[in-house]
């Protein structure tokens, strides 16, 4: 089967990546964690995270029943770099929900007509129902970001992006529509041994397009656009929460039990939900 982009990912990691970034791929075992910051230094076991999203799905199972039964509007927005592991993140929110109420919305880029439209319209149209719970893989955030980094909109456009995202949040938390949104967060040699891997894996190719391709050599430009989107949009009514998603299984777990701590569910079991763990996802501050 011949590769997509004819290489071009290997070829940046052979010639196109910081010597650093090279190094520290080529001499790391499987399960290292390649964020010297980060505060584990392995993958999280097989066992206990299956133990735990065992108990946390059972969780999940009872939120939607709560969230069917008295008409609640859910939205969870995961946004983050190309393979952070936004995908993932979300099947395993879904495994066990009813996905009649639990949708995915992942939207290509916009056509000519929505690019006509007012930015937010097209999403507006995705907006959950009562009774059901919207998981955004990607989102209005595209403006703040990939849109700006590719050239894809224009700096006045995303200014007024951001002049309206927060009153935008702030209505529909009005409305009663309980918001969420994560920012998934790697490090780039991580992201970069994830896309390779894409490129080999012939279940995983899908996943790839020249943005990401692209996109590996705008390391910076994304640092710089995600810092002042984050900035801009972190508001009381719809806070970002950050999650250190080098490790997927840590991400996973503290993704979903801050969605379940944040909703008042019938027969919640705080115990078997378990605390957040902070160090791995918190607020803004813990993005680097
Ligand atoms: P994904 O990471 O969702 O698999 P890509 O990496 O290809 O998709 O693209 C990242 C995001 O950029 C997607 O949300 C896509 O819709 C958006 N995008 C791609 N091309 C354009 C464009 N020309 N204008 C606006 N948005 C775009
Ligand atoms: P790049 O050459 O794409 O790596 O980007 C270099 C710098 O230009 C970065 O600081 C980007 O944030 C910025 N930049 C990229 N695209 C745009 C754009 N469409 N509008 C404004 N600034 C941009
Ligand atoms: C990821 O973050 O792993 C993926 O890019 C998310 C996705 O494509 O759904």
């Amino acid at each position: 089967m011949s590769l997509p982009f004819d290489g071009a990912i290997t070829e940046f990691y052979e010639t196109g990546a910081p010597d650093d970034i090279r190094d520290k791929i080529s001499t790391a075992d499987k399960d290292d964690i390649l964020t010297p910051t980060y505060p584990y230094d392995e993958r999280m076991r097989r066992k206990p995270y299956e133990r735990e999203m065992d108990a946390l799905q059972i969780e999940l199972v009872k939120m939607q029943d709560w969230v069917a039964k008295t008409g609640t509007r859910v939205v969870c927005v995961f946004e983050g770099r190309d393979a952070a592991g936004k995908g993932g993140t979300i099947k395993r929110f879904r495994e066990h929900l009813n996905p009649r109420g639990a949708r995915v919305v992942a939207l290509a880029k916009p056509t000519e007509k929505e690019a006509s439209e007012w930015y937010f319209q097209r999403y507006i149209k995705h907006l959950p129902t009562a009774g059901e719970i919207t998981f955004f893989d990607r989102s209005w955030y595209n403006r703040g970001v990939v849109e700006h980094v590719f050239g894809f909109c224009q700096p006045h456009q995303r200014e007024h992006f951001f002049v309206q995202v927060n009153p935008f949040e702030a209505m529909l938390v009005d409305d009663g529509v309980h918001v969420f949104k994560f920012w998934l967060n790697v490090c780039r040699a991580e992201q970069l041994r994830r896309i390779l891997d894409r490129e080999n894996d012939p279940l995983k190719q899908w996943k790839l397009s020249w943005i990401d391709v692209e996109g590996l050599k705008k390391w910076d430009a994304y640092t710089n656009a995600i810092r002042e989107t984050l900035d801009r949009s972190h508001s009381s009514h719809a806070p970002w929460t950050i999650v250190r998603s080098d490790d997927k299984k840590r991400a996973r777990l503290n993704a979903i039990r801050t969605v379940l701590h944040g909703l008042d569910y019938t027969n919640k079991d705080p115990q078997a939900i378990g605390k957040v763990n902070k160090d791995v996802c918190g607020g803004p501050d813990i993005w680097d």
